[in-house]
């Protein structure tokens, strides 16, 4: 990886340089989680085996399609839901191995990525120009849904059922929740149902089914229950960090992207409360390049921003409540360190 913007390499240290904590063995049911770089170092040993199975689920004798997504896979990326797969999986105390399995939801982002960017016409990703600007749209599509096809065959083969089942769910609603938003961008009266309806299918869908896969796994619905409304809270609050985030520059994405075809997040539901003539500009249309920075700039002034981070910090909190419900131990821990992660990041 170019290790540019991944969350295991700032702040938490990369994926092949993630350290486990001094005397922790990976996996020991006594491990003592003091944050999210002792959970990331839990489960570093799994991370790096899932890095290699990736570009092998990847691979096919079609090189355009290697050539795509491994353009994606390649950049970096926070690895965010293998590491909360595999924290889930050890939660429940799964005990066949899981390191493909927790390539499923990776590989489901990625055909999520390659799309999104091509819908919302990003240009940067990762610290890079997007597939599509190099590739083009007509073979990004279509190697995004490679990676989706080939998650769901994934999720089969390691999960059973119902896990392939959930997914499938899961998948479906990602592609309604970017769909409504699509349908509301440029609506300046989208309320806060509108938007927690979008991004609660569009991301937190995903994000539950990875904390959940290794119950549903390992046969424990009640612990996936518990498991996927934790995923659905953190998943919610990530989801407006990265929103506020579009507001800030060195995500590795072009900032101001959502500004640019005003989509209706809840930091702009914010500044245009505490800025009614905000709205009035933005009712003319789609802002120029040009006026995007100085948008920015009038949107942080209003401390929107603070106030949606505020609300994600709060989601978190009540997503954690879920956790309660699980047998008390590192992976519980972990999870839990990992959670609160989600809404601190820069990246
Ligand atoms: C970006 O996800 C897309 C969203 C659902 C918000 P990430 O922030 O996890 O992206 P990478 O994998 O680290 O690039
Ligand atoms: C990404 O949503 C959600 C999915 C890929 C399904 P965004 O469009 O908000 O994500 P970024 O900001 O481009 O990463
Ligand atoms: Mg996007
Ligand atoms: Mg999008």
């Amino acid at each position: 990886m170019d290790g540019t913007v991944g969350l295991l390499s700032d702040p938490l240290g990369g994926t092949g340089r993630r350290a486990r904590p001094a005397g922790v063995v990976a996996g020991s049911p006594l491990t003592r989680i003091a944050g999210p770089a002792d959970a990331l170092a839990w489960v570093a040993d799994d991370l790096l085996v899932a890095e290699t199975t990736l570009r092998e689920l990847i691979h096919s004798d079609v090189a355009a399609v290697p050539q795509v997504a491994g353009w994606l896979a390649d950049a970096g990326g926070k690895r965010l839901r293998p590491a909360l797969a595999a924290l889930g999986a050890r939660a429940v105390g799964y005990d066949r191995p899981y390191t493909r399995l927790i390539c499923a939801g990776e590989l489901i982002h990625l055909g999520s990525l390659l799309h999104d960017d091509v819908v919302d016409d990003g240009a940067m990703r990762r610290g890079r120009p997007a597939a599509h600007v190099v590739h083009g749209n007509a073979v990004t599509v279509l190697t995004g849904d490679f990676c989706l096809a080939r998650a769901v065959l994934l999720a089969a083969e390691e999960g059973g059922h119902t896990c392939v089942t959930e997914l499938a769910r899961a998948v479906t609603e990602m592609a309604e929740g970017e769909v409504l938003q699509l349908r509301h961008a440029g609506d300046l009266s989208t309320d806060r149902e509108a938007y927690f309806e979008v991004i609660d299918r569009k991301s937190a869908a995903l994000i539950a089914w990875c904390c959940a896969s290794g119950a549903w796994a390992a046969g424990k619905p009640e612990l996936a229950a518990a498991l996927e409304r934790f995923g659905r809270g953190v998943g919610v609050a990530f989801q407006i960090t990265d929103d506020v985030l579009d507001y800030a520059s060195g995500t590795g994405k072009s900032p101001g992207a959502d500004l640019r075809q005003r989509k209706v997040t809840l930091p702009l539901i914010f500044a245009m409360e505490a800025d009614p003539g905000l709205r009035d500009v933005l009712a003319l249309g789609d802002p120029d390049a040009s006026a995007v920075p100085g948008l920015l700039e009038r949107v942080r002034a209003t401390g929107a921003l603070d106030r949606a981070q505020q609300e994600a910090q709060e989601r978190v909190e009540d997503a954690l409540a879920a956790l309660g419900d699980l047998p008390a131990g590192t992976g519980r821990d972990a999870l839990g360190a990992l959670g609160r992660y989600l809404v601190e990041r820069s990246i």
